[in-house]
């Protein structure tokens, strides 16, 4: 297994340019089942978890190129069936349930299982399913959804959480070739979610309202194929942008929507750093003291949880005592033990982390325990003393395009150790 090694108290200086979203692609990748017809999509990262969903593609009939960025596919003749040994290694599978819905009125696949991040449940996916007619079962680990028609209704979404992300694209997927009108109540507003629905309009869905907590969808007889651009994965720019903050002389991020990054640019300014966006650039650099935050993740357009780790990774180094209450995934802090062992203090109180910075962190061998915890610690690394060891480095490969190499573009001494 790779491991990162990072010799920490090096500044960041220069730019760097964001790659496509993963967590447009996924859902948009799965939307290519719903037409024979091929759908060319640009801008896919070259990550494990988009290489994962473009093996589901193929085991399920769908012939696939990818040359770059560029990924195209052909879904003419379809299978219904995902089973666990395709789906098992990314949670994010569950999104091919809905496309397989819609077209071919059954789906079965394998059930997710819970992660680290917490319980992952996906009982608002199956409840707007069975609104849309489709009966629902549980058998041998497998969701099994089947409907002799869909039909439109109305649904709502919300759940204790807030509204689900990949729910409302299921949702979305099942519904656009449903007959009559659906309306989703309590949608996501993600940004994903609305490249989700700008690329089934350009398919030929009817979808009005994406970006709002109401979608109208008019389903339709058929999709024909497209042609989509991701949009910039807006949680790889805020890492970047925190990187910038813990450790920058001054950088500038590149190929960013500003808009999709306020909740963490308004962070960052709060916290004392300097923001400035022109067109599609963000520059973050110093601009004297650092103030501590509170900090609570919501939906869209609040703080993301997926830049709750990177905030506690520049928190513990910020003068003054921080508060996150992480609200979308109340376990998600595996990166607390770790940051604990760079010298960081931490203390967690049920979802909320109570955080006294610390003059300096150290280096040591840490372990990757999902995505943005990676992430965390890396960043914690780069303003370390010493060499930080991260190890389990696969979980970075899941969501960050060339994490390692961006970096040492800017000037951190970074390397990757092939195991
Ligand atoms: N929830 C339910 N029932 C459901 C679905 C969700 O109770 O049927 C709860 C969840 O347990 C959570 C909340 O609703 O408390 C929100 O979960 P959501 O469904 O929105 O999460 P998701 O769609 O499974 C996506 C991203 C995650 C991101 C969340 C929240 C993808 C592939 N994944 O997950 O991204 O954290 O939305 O924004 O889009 C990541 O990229 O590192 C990552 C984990």
């Amino acid at each position: 297994m790779d491991k990162i090694l990072i010799h920490g108290g090096h500044p960041l200086s220069g730019s760097i340019k964001v790659s496509g979203s993963k967590n447009s692609s996924l859902p948009i990748l799965a939307a290519t089942l719903l037409t024979r017809e091929p759908c060319i999509v640009h801008r896919v990262p070259d990550l494990s978890d988009t290489h994962y969903m473009l093996q589901i593609l193929i085991h399920l009939g769908g012939q696939v190129e990818r040359a770059s960025g560029t990924v195209s596919v052909t879904a003419e003749k379809i299978e219904s069936i995902a089973p666990y040994d395709v789906v098992r290694k990314m949670r994010a599978s569950v999104c091919v349930l809905g496309p397989l819905l819609g077209r071919c009125k059954e789906a079965t696949v394998s059930m997710p299982g819970g992660c680290v991040i917490g319980d992952r449940p996906i009982d608002l996916h199956l409840k707007g399913f069975e609104a849309l007619g489709a009966a629902v079962r549980v058998e041998g680990g497998n969701i099994k959804v089947f409907a002799p028609k869909l039909c439109g209704a109305v649904i709502n979404l919300r759940g204790k959480f807030g509204p689900t992300v990949l729910g409302t694209d299921n949702v979305m997927m099942a519904a656009v070739l449903a007959e009559g009108t659906t309306v989703v109540e309590g949608a996501a507003q993600e940004p994903e979610v609305v490249d989700l629905a700008d690329f089934l309009n350009k398919m030929g869905a009817k979808i009005e309202g994406a970006g709002t907590r109401r979608l109208i969808i008019e389903g339709v007889k058929e999709l024909h194929g497209a042609e989509h651009d991701i949009i910039p994965d807006r949680i790889e720019a805020g890492t970047f942008l925190v990187a910038g903050a813990i450790c920058g002389k001054g950088i500038t991020i590149k190929r960013v929507t500003p808009e999709h990054v306020k909740a963490v640019t308004n962070a960052l300014g709060n916290c004392g750093f300097r923001l400035e966006a022109t067109g599609d650039s963000i520059s973050v650099s110093p601009n004297g003291e650092t103030k501590p935050l509170e900090l609570v993740t919501e939906p869209y357009p609040g703080f993301p949880t997926d830049m709750q780790a990177q905030m506690c990774a520049l928190l513990s180094t910020t003068d003054g005592i921080s508060v996150i209450t992480e609200n979308i995934f109340p376990q998600r802090y595996m990166h607390v033990a770790e940051l604990k062992r760079m010298g960081a203090h931490v203390d967690l109180e049920g979802p909320t982390a109570v955080i006294q910075g610390v003059d300096h962190l150290f280096g040591a061998p840490v372990m990757a325990s999902d995505l943005r915890a990676s992430a965390a610690l890396v960043l914690a690394g780069l303003k370390a003393d010493g060499v930080t060891e991260v190890s389990r480095v696969y979980h970075i490969d899941r969501g960050y395009e060339h994490l390692d190499e961006k970096l040492s573009e800017l000037g951190a001494h970074i390397e990757r150790v092939k195991g």
